[in-house]
């Protein structure tokens, strides 16, 4: 069963395998949106079906909160939860502090008010997320519906004066029609190939008129547990300093590639 997945989806498979050893019983925990979350989600649902592990989940989005509930979490909203003690989010991008850049799924607000309000942020990918300088993958960031080509314009003539390589943005289209966010909002992707200064940039952003949030994750994530396509997982924890490495046995799982088929 394993042997149809592909390197990247085995990488993004043991990231999220190991993610769920930092789970107990009683917690409440904050579920990230993409592939790579889909796994964790699919890998908690596990272990509340098999073992009895009592948790609740706070998704980061319509899609996850329905994944969730599929697999048998319970899910909360977060203000029922008021204080989450962990979530675990995929990215797509992160850099050697720990940086990110989400919202290739277009959850980021929920994702970053999420990850925000928990004690520790795990992020889940694999390897070839890793960056030296964030900025390759389009920044995206949402913005109010009402007036997005006024705000288009400005975030470009913002850029101007910001350490970026290019400021074309993007309206993010679903088919023919604008993508529209969970919150109703539209998403611009920024491409500006390398971001020399990310932590201004998202204080600016924030500022504009029109912009809701964008999706640089900064000082937010503690830990990111790397993924490599043969099994390797290594856990970086910029907190304490530490890098762990471990190897996934795929066939351990194969309940979980069996239940996906169904
Ligand atoms: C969702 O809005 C994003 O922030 C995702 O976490 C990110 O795009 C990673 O997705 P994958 O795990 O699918 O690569």
């Amino acid at each position: 069963m394993t042997g149809e997945l592909s390197p990247i989806d085995k990488a993004k498979f043991v990231a999220a395998k190991r993610s769920v050893d930092y789970v107990e019983d009683g917690m409440r925990v904050g579920l990230g949106t993409g592939s790579t979350a889909a796994w964790m989600v699919r890998c908690l649902g596990e272990l509340v079906r098999d073992d009895g592990l009592k948790i609740k989940g706070v998704p980061t989005s319509t899609r996850t909160a329905e994944l969730a509930r599929e697999v048998g979490i319970e899910v909360i909203s977060l203000d029922e939860a008021k204080w989450l003690d962990l979530t675990i989010d995929g990215a797509d991008e992160f850099d050697a502090n720990l940086n990110l850049i989400k919202g290739g799924g277009g959850a980021l607000l929920q994702e970053k008010i999420v990850a925000t309000a928990s004690d520790q942020m795990i992020v889940i990918a694999d390897v070839g997320k890793e960056v030296e300088t964030l900025g390759a993958f389009p920044l995206p960031i949402e913005v109010i519906p009402f007036g997005w080509e006024t705000t288009k314009s400005l975030v470009e003539e913002m850029l101007i004066s910001m350490d970026v390589l290019g400021r074309d943005a993007t309206l993010r289209m679903n088919g023919d029609r604008p993508f529209v966010t969970d919150e109703g909002n539209y998403i611009l992707d920024l491409h500006l190939g390398r971001i020399g200064k990310a932590n201004q940039l998202a204080m600016v952003l924030n500022q504009m008129p029109g912009v809701v949030e964008n999706g640089l994750f900064i000082d937010i994530c503690d830990v990111v547990i790397v993924g490599y396509g043969d099994g390797r997982v290594e856990t970086r924890d910029i907190n304490e300093g530490t890098v762990e490495e471990d190897r996934l046995d795929f066939l351990e799982s194969e309940n979980l590639f069996t239940d996906l088929q169904d």
